[in-house]
C-alpha cells in the first residue's frame, strides 16, 4: 500500500468521542494528510466507536461492511481503523471478525500516525494500552474550531455502575492538570471558540485527587478574555460539591444548564445499579442547585427495564420526572453488556414491557421539554450564533439554557446577540433580535 493521503474520521457515542475524533483529525492533518467528507473516497477511515449499548457496538460491524461495499464499488479499499470504546473492549477480536487494519483505544490514539505507517507497510496494528503518561502532551496544538468547542478535562470512571462499560473502556478517573487545561482553553479561544464545554465521564470529579474542585477551574477559565460561555458535562450526583453549585450563582459565564443523570427513581433499583445516591439525595442536590441558580435548565439520563424493575418501581421514575420538570433528557432501554455485573442478574424485563416503559417515560419527558420551552417565550436572552439556518438570512444559535433558537439576522457565526424569544416549537425556539438603543 502506498502512503495514504486522505482521511475521514467518523465519531459515534458521547461528546468525549467527538473531542477525540477532532484530536485524531488534527493528528493526521499534522502528518500532511487531508481530511475528506466522503468516507468512500478516503485512504484511511477512522471509525471512532461507542460500546455503551449493544446496538452501538453492532453498528461498527455493519458500518465496516457498508464502507467496504461502497468504497469497493469505486475500486477502492480504504485502510480501516477502529478507535474508541469498542476498540478498547474488543481489541484483537475486531481484527479477527472484521479484518480491519488498525485497532486503537481511547488512551492510545496519539500513536495513530505510527499505526497508520505500520498498517501501510502491511503489518496489522493494534494499540489498546492505557499508558500512565497522558496522550494529551503528544497531541498537536488546536488550530481552528467553531464558536462552541469541547475540551476534555477528565477521563475515566471509578463509579462502576453495574450496567456500564465505561470504567472498563475508559479506565480509572484521571484529571488533566490545571495549567494544561487553561492553556488549551486559551488556544481554543484563539482558534475561534467563544464557548467551551468541559468534558469528562465524571467531569465534576475533576481535581478530586489533588484536592481541587471543578469550580476552581471554572473560575480560572472565566477570566480568559474572549471566552464568553462555559458549560460542563457529564456530572455524577455524588461529585456535585457546594463549591460547584455556588459557581452557578457567582460565575456569569457559567451557563444555567446542568446535566445530572439519575437513571431511575426507585431506591431499590438505584442500589442494584450501584449508583451510590438515593432518590432523595438526588432531589436535594437539585434543590440546592435551584436555590443558587433559579432559572437553571436541568437534564438527565434514564434507563428503563433494569433487571428486576417492577411496574411500581418504574412508576417511581415517572414521578421523579414529574417532581423535577426536566428541560431535556435522554432515556434508554437497558442493554446487558458483557463483563458487567448487571448482565449476570436475574429478572430480565420482557422487550414489550421495556418498549412500553420507554414510551411512557419519553412522553413525560417530551411534555416537560415542551413546557420548559414554552416558558422561555417572552424572555430576553443572549444567543451564541453557531451556524446558518435553512431559510435565507436565518441563523441558528443556542440560548443560555442550551435550546436551539432560529432568527433572521445579519449577525455572523460566533456573534453573541441579544434576542427576545418569541415562539416555541417542540425542538427549537424562534428569536427576534433586540433593537439596540441608539448610542
Ligand atoms: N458518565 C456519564 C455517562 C455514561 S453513558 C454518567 O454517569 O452519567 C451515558 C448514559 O448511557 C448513562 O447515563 C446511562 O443512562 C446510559 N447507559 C449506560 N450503560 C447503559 C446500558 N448498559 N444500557 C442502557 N443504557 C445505558
Ligand atoms: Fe457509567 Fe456510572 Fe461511570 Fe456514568 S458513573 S460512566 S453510568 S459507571
Ligand atoms: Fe460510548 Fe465510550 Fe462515550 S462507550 S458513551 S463512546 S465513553
Amino acid at each position: 500500500m502506498t502512503a495514504p493521503k486522505t482521511f475521514h474520521v467518523k465519531s459515534f457515542g458521547c461528546q468525549m468521542n467527538v473531542y477525540d475524533g477532532e484530536r485524531m483529525a488534527e493528528l493526521l492533518g499534522d502528518q500532511g494528510m487531508t481530511a475528506t467528507d466522503d468516507a468512500n473516497q478516503a485512504d484511511v477511515v477512522v471509525l471512532n466507536t461507542c460500546h455503551i449499548r449493544e446496538k452501538a457496538t453492532e453498528k461498527v460491524y455493519s458500518d465496516i461492511g457498508r464502507l467496504r461495499k461502497h468504497a469497493g464499488a469505486l475500486g477502492r479499499s480504504p485502510m480501516i481503523a477502529v478507535a474508541g470504546c469498542v476498540a478498547q473492549a474488543e481489541g484483537a477480536e475486531i481484527v479477527a471478525r472484521a479484518k480491519v487494519d488498525i485497532v486503537v483505544g481511547p488512551q492510545a490514539y496519539h500513536n495513530l500516525p505510527d499505526l497508520v505507517a505500520k498498517a501501510a507497510a502491511g503489518v496489522p496494528a493494534l494499540d489498546t494500552d492505557m499508558p500512565a503518561a497522558s496522550k494529551f502532551a503528544a497531541l498537536p496544538a488546536r488550530r481552528r474550531v467553531g464558536p462552541s468547542a469541547f475540551l476534555t478535562v477528565q477521563e475515566g470512571c471509578d463509579k462502576f455502575c453495574t450496567y456500564c462499560v465505561v470504567p472498563y473502556t475508559r479506565g480509572a478517573e484521571i484529571s488533566r492538570p490545571f495549567d494544561a487545561i487553561v492553556d488549551e482553553a486559551k488556544a481554543l479561544v484563539d482558534a475561534g471558540a467563544r464557548e467551551i464545554t468541559l468534558l469528562g465521564q465524571n467531569v465534576n470529579a475533576w481535581g478530586k485527587d489533588e484536592g481541587q474542585g471543578l469550580d476552581s477551574l471554572i473560575r480560572a477559565l472565566d477570566r480568559i478574555v474572549g471566552l464568553e460561555r462555559i458549560r460542563y458535562t457529564t456530572s455524577h450526583p455524588n461529585d456535585m460539591t457546594q463549591g460547584l453549585i455556588d459557581a452557578h450563582r457567582d460565575v456569569e459565564s457559567l451557563m444555567p444548564f446542568l446535566h445530572l443523570p439519575v437513571q431511575a427513581g426507585s431506591d431499590r433499583v438505584l442500589r442494584a445499579m450501584n449508583r451510590s445516591h438515593s432518590r432523595d439525595s438526588y432531589l436535594r442536590i437539585l434543590d440546592r442547585v435551584r436555590a443558587a441558580r433559579p432559572d437553571i435548565a436541568l437534564s438527565g439520563d434514564f434507563i428503563v427495564g433494569f433487571p428486576g424493575e417492577t411496574d411500581a418501581e418504574f412508576a417511581e421514575t415517572l414521578n421523579l420526572v414529574d417532581a423535577v420538570g426536566y428541560a431535556q433528557a435522554f432515556s434508554f432501554k437497558y442493554s446487558p453488556r458483557p463483563g458487567t455485573p448487571a448482565a449476570e442478574m436475574d429478572g430480565a424485563v420482557p422487550a414489550e414491557v421495556m418498549d412500553d416503559r420507554l414510551q411512557r417515560l419519553q412522553a413525560a419527558l417530551n411534555r416537560d421539554q415542551a413546557a420548559f420551552n414554552a416558558a422561555t417565550v417572552g424572555r430576553a436572552c443572549a444567543l451564541l450564533v453557531e451556524r446558518k439556518g435553512k431559510l435565507p438570512g436565518q441563523m441558528l444559535g443556542k440560548s443560555p439554557w442550551l435550546q436551539s433558537v432560529h432568527l433572521i439576522t445579519d449577525a455572523a457565526i460566533g456573534d453573541i446577540v441579544d434576542v427576545d424569544i418569541v415562539s416555541a416549537g417542540p425542538n427549537s425556539l424562534g428569536g427576534m433580535a433586540r433593537v439596540r438603543a441608539a448610542a
